[in-house]
């Protein structure tokens, strides 16, 4: 297959790239990334003979066009987006040129050429907040995004869902909680509380860190796209999740004790404005697909500390 990854030497996007070209050397894989803050070419250096890497903007209706046309491009998968939340509440200009009009731009190229099938990432942060107690989302719950991020991706999620069904095009969407592992922006939870121990620095937790998330380590993400992928349906709408819910306190806990440092050192600070309680997804479909998560969370977290730790520059 000829895949264009769009936001591969992203966090979750350069795992996604270095897993496929290994598994699937005989595929044309080109990734696009605009190269934002977030991003680090170097991630796919042991892959960067084998692929085709060029920097650009999924916006760009001519580039992505340019770029389906020379190398016969069979299906996009699709990480390009703006990502962090406080940065969205700074302003949200960005996510909307990313998450909305990128998203757009994706639909007019699918128009042009329908026999192309597109594997949008999207997010749980779509469906807004969950208490605790109340059953996980699932593929039918209302979107009530709570951040301007999760109201872009929920938008683009929108517009795809309107083009399925006025162009006929082929969509799959997925939406997972959230993800921890290498490669992660230093401006990302885990990273935070991982880069400020290593340095004996304070670490900043919200309120009083008893926000939950269900995380899930980044290659049984992207492996779940890989099913989606080979083995989805067009039109179907995917949740993917770890089974695996945890306080923001529990997870700085954790990180200290992988990394042998005192628990003194978190530092609660005032929530975020709109701060999501709780996220959790019904994951039946996944695992109707053959999916399922298989790092343990204390393994994970030992191998995001060990990477971030040897990490140069520190
Ligand atoms: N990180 C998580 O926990 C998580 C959880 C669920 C879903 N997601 C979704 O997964 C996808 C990838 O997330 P991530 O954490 O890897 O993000 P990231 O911010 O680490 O990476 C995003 C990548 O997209 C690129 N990019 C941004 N705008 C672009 C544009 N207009 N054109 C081309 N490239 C562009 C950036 O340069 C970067 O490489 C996103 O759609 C996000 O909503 C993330």
């Amino acid at each position: 297959m000829n895949i264009l990854v769009t936001g591969g030497a992203g966090f979750i996007g350069s795992h996604f790239v270095l897993r496929h070209v290994e598994k699937h050397p005989e595929d044309t894989v080109v990734v696009l990334d605009s190269l934002t803050y977030a991003a680090d070419k170097s991630f796919l250096d042991p892959v960067l003979n084998r692929i085709r890497f060029i920097q650009g903007d999924i916006a760009g209706f001519e580039l992505v066009t340019t770029l389906i046309d020379r190398y016969d491009i069979e299906a996009i998968v699709n990480f390009a987006a703006e990502t962090h939340v406080d940065r969205s509440i700074k302003n949200a200009v960005p996510f909307m040129h990313s998450n909305i009009l990128g998203v757009h731009a994706l639909i007019e190229v699918c128009k042009r050429s329908p026999k192309i099938l597109l594997v949008h990432i999207s997010t749980d942060e779509v469906y807004g907040d969950l208490q605790d107690g109340e059953p996980p989302f699932n593929e039918r719950s209302e979107l009530r995004p709570s951040s301007p991020y999760a109201a872009t991706k929920a938008a683009g999620d929108l517009l795809l869902k309107a083009a399925i069904r006025t162009f006929g095009i082929r969509v799959r969407i997925t939406r997972c909680t959230n993800n921890y592992g290498p490669h992660q922006d230093k401006t990302k939870l885990l990273p935070v509380i991982i880069l400020n121990a290593l340095q004996g620095k304070k670490i900043p937790i919200y309120g009083q860190g008893k926000q939950k998330r269900d995380w899930l380590y980044v290659t049984d993400h992207t492996d779940a796209v890989e099913f989606i992928l080979q083995k989805g349906e067009d039109g179907g709408l995917y949740l993917i999740s770890g089974d695996n819910e945890r306080e923001n306190i529990v997870v700085a806990k954790t990180v200290l004790k992988t990394l042998g440092k005192p628990e003194s050192l978190i530092a609660f600070v005032p929530d975020r404005p709109g701060h999501d309680w709780r996220y959790s997804l019904d994951n039946r479909s996944m695992k109707k697909l053959g999916w399922k998560p298989t790092m343990k969370f204390e393994e994970g977290v030992a191998r995001t500390v060990d990477w971030y730790t040897k990490k140069k520059g520190l």
